[in-house]
């Protein structure tokens, strides 16, 4: 019983205990940056009364405390908590090293080592401190402490010591250059702009802040030439190992390239050394369960960045999309079909108030002209003249609609006058008519806008034969794609219409055929290949309806956050944009679309000439049985003629 109390005592004579400047200092670091906080403090060996001194400063300060590390918090409290350790305590190393294979060194959390001995800090080598760690060691220098910020930037490399700033207690003022301002008592801060040192004095200690920015990330920004890795897709060839920026070659894997010219300025902007991987697929899951192409570099951390990749559920579980730098789309592109193609253009301009208007013209004129031609009869008969029957009416009726004119016509004024008017109502129809035919004839028709119209549409489909054509065909599963990819695309016991781009853009350019295809290196074929007049009704049709593509990362990579800064910075200060103006080709716009000649086919004219090849194939049978009836009238005749003999 003795040996363990004078154990105990051994134990806590060793353990140096919290005087007031510790406390002190504490609170001054807590409230430093003037952001939210909450300190934790889950393994320190001080005494019950050392932790309250330390909560209640704390405390009056306006800052929480805590003794566990609280799991069930959200997530946004995380970047609040400053987690406290003194590595005088027993024990306090293995703490460290849990918490670090834990992931409690990465970003958002901060920490606080407390040093008195420069022999405790061997520690800190085996932490998995990188450059997104906040960590800082309180290192005593008699009775003040310097606040050393220590990182690595990667696991193996060596320890990158910072000095944050200087604390002094409030009572050893002789070398401040300060007054404080003991009247109103708020923070006095002196900037002196020509070493940037900032001198923050409070009533709990005064802060030299060494630092050039308080964003961490702005001062990690130097990675002393480590090697960062961008996977690189490649598909259309293999010299663009060779282009990647120097602009020859264009037309070959453009997103790559748009890609990497950003990234290599962001790797600049860190002091990186950049090396390049290349891959021909963006990555996908395979039966396994296991991927390839570039998600699987980053996955193993073979690689920091990819090429720009398209968004699915399955990559965002194990990748983190950093960036957008660049736009493209795979979308359906075709040339509008003309309206002859997808409706019958010659019945088009009958609608139904226009049936109305001309039965009843029609139908009136034959009733007067019935009526007179009666009236006429009674006065006398000519052989030209109508006989008052309505056959006779009817004959000149269809001669009239048909614009071919009837040998026997009216022989007084009132009949005259019946007539008129209906040859002058048709002519004006048929002048209508033909104006009407000549501009549908010219018409794009408009009428595929949509998947459904695709479906319905006389469009044949094919797609460009790449990796995500393929995946997102078989992926997409709601019933109108599925529909469009069984019945136009891939349709049972037919070859699947995959074409290489070149194929492809050359069936779009003879009409009547939809390409699902990457914008970018298409428009630009598109724009070398075609006429001009040809560029004028291309329509795009988004398919698998995805928005446009991001960089992709490695899940928490320590990186991450330096990435986004700098690509937003090359956003904001536009080389982003002119680099996208350089690589980019939008939709190909068209010179002089209107006095574009355009000629008529045979399709155009399909269903005129299918009348008239039923009225040819109608005409001999009309002619048999007009012979066949004279035949019978001839019989009937000799018959009588025999009956009358007798
Ligand atoms: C004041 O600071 C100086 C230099 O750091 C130190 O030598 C001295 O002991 C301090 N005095 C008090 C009262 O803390
Ligand atoms: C205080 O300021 C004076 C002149 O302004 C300067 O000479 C002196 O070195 C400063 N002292 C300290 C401790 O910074
Ligand atoms: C980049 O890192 C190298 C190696 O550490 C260093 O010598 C160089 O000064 C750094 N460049 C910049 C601009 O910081
Ligand atoms: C590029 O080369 C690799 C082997 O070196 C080959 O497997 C791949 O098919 C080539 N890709 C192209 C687009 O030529
Ligand atoms: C899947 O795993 C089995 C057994 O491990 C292996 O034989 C097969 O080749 C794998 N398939 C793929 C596509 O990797």
């Amino acid at each position: 019983m003795k040996i363990v109390v004078l154990f105990a005592v051994f134990c806590l004579s060793l353990v140096q205990g919290l005087d007031n400047n510790d406390v002190n200092m504490i609170v001054s670091f807590a409230t430093l940056d003037e952001r939210a906080t909450s300190v934790l403090a889950p393994f320190v060996c001080w005494s019950v009364y050392e932790l309250s001194t330390v909560a209640k400063s704390l405390r009056d300060a306006g800052i929480a405390t805590a003794a566990s590390l609280q799991p069930n918090r959200p997530e946004f409290h995380l970047q609040n908590l400053v987690i406290l350790a003194d590595l005088s305590c027993r024990g306090t190393d293995e703490f460290l090293i849990k918490a670090s294979n834990e992931g409690f060194f990465k970003s958002p959390y901060r920490w606080l080592l407390l040093s008195r001995d420069p022999a405790e800090l061997d520690i800190l080598e085996q932490l998995l401190m990188l450059v997104d760690s906040d960590v800082v060691l309180a290192q005593k220098r008699s009775e003040d402490y310097e606040f050393i910020e220590v990182y690595k930037i990667t696991e193996n490399s060596e320890l990158i010591y910072n000095t944050r700033a200087f604390w002094r207690s409030t009572n050893n003022k002789s070398k401040m250059n300060t007054t404080r301002n003991e009247e109103t008592d708020t923070a006095l801060v002196i900037e002196d702009k020509s070493t940037s040192i900032a001198i923050v004095d409070t009533e709990y200690g005064i802060i030299e802040d060494y630092r050039k920015s308080k964003v961490l990330s702005r001062r990690r920004m130097n990675l002393r030439k480590h090697i960062l890795v961008m996977a690189n897709v490649i598909t259309d060839s293999n010299d663009t190992r060779k282009h990647m920026d120097d602009r020859l070659n264009l037309h070959q894997d453009s997103i790559t390239k748009m890609s990497y010219m950003v990234v290599k300025i962001c790797f600049e902007m860190m002091n990186s050394t950049e090396k390049l991987q290349f891959s021909n697929t963006w990555g996908y899951v395979d039966k396994n369960g296991s991927w390839n192409g570039i998600v699987e570099m980053i996955i193993k951390k073979e690689a920091d960045l990819g090429t720009l990749t398209i968004f699915t559920q399955e990559r965002m579980r194990i990748i983190d999309y950093i960036a957008m730098v660049g736009a493209t789309g795979v979308r359906f592109v075709f040339r509008e079909p003309p309206l002859a193609y997808v409706s019958n253009i010659f019945a088009l301009p009958f609608t139904g108030a226009v049936w109305v208007a001309v039965l009843v013209c029609v139908l009136a004129c034959a009733l007067f002209l019935y009526i007179t031609s009666k009236w006429e009869a009674t006065m006398g008969m000519h052989p030209m003249q109508l006989d008052g029957s309505w056959a006779d009416v009817l004959i000149l009726i269809i001669g009239a609609v048909l614009q071919q004119g009837c040998t026997l016509e009216p022989r007084h004024a009132a009949g005259r006058v019946v007539t008129l008017l209906l040859f002058i109502a048709l002519t004006i129809l048929y002048a209508a008519y033909s104006a009407n035919i000549v501009v549908l004839l010219r018409a794009p028709s408009s009428s595929v806008r949509s998947l459904q119209d695709v479906l319905n549409s006389p469009l044949k489909l094919g797609a460009s034969d790449f990796s995500y054509n393929r995946y997102f065909f078989k992926k997409l599963n709601d019933p109108l794609r599925k529909e469009i990819y069984n019945k136009k695309i891939a349709p049972k016991g037919k070859k699947a219409n995959f074409y290489s781009m070149k194929e492809g853009v050359e069936k779009i350019r003879k009409g009547l055929f939809a390409f699902h295809m990457e914008l970018n290196p298409g428009y630009r074929l598109i724009q070398e290949t075609y006429q001009e007049d040809e560029k004028c009704d291309l329509v795009e049709i988004d398919y698998i309806n995805e928005i446009n593509p991001w960089l992709p990362g490695q899940k928490r990579s320590p990186f991450k956050d330096l990435f986004k800064i700098n690509f937003i910075k090359i956003r904001e200060s536009g080389i982003q944009s002119c680099i996208h103006q350089r690589l980019h080709v939008g939709r190909p716009r068209c010179l002089g679309a209107v006095n574009t000649f355009s000629s008529v086919g045979i399709m155009d004219m399909y269903s005129a000439m299918l009348a008239t090849l039923y009225g040819m194939l109608l005409s001999p049978a009309v002619l048999l049985m007009e012979i066949a009836y004279k035949r019978l009238m001839v019989i009937r005749e000799k018959k009588r003629m025999r009956q009358d003999k007798y």
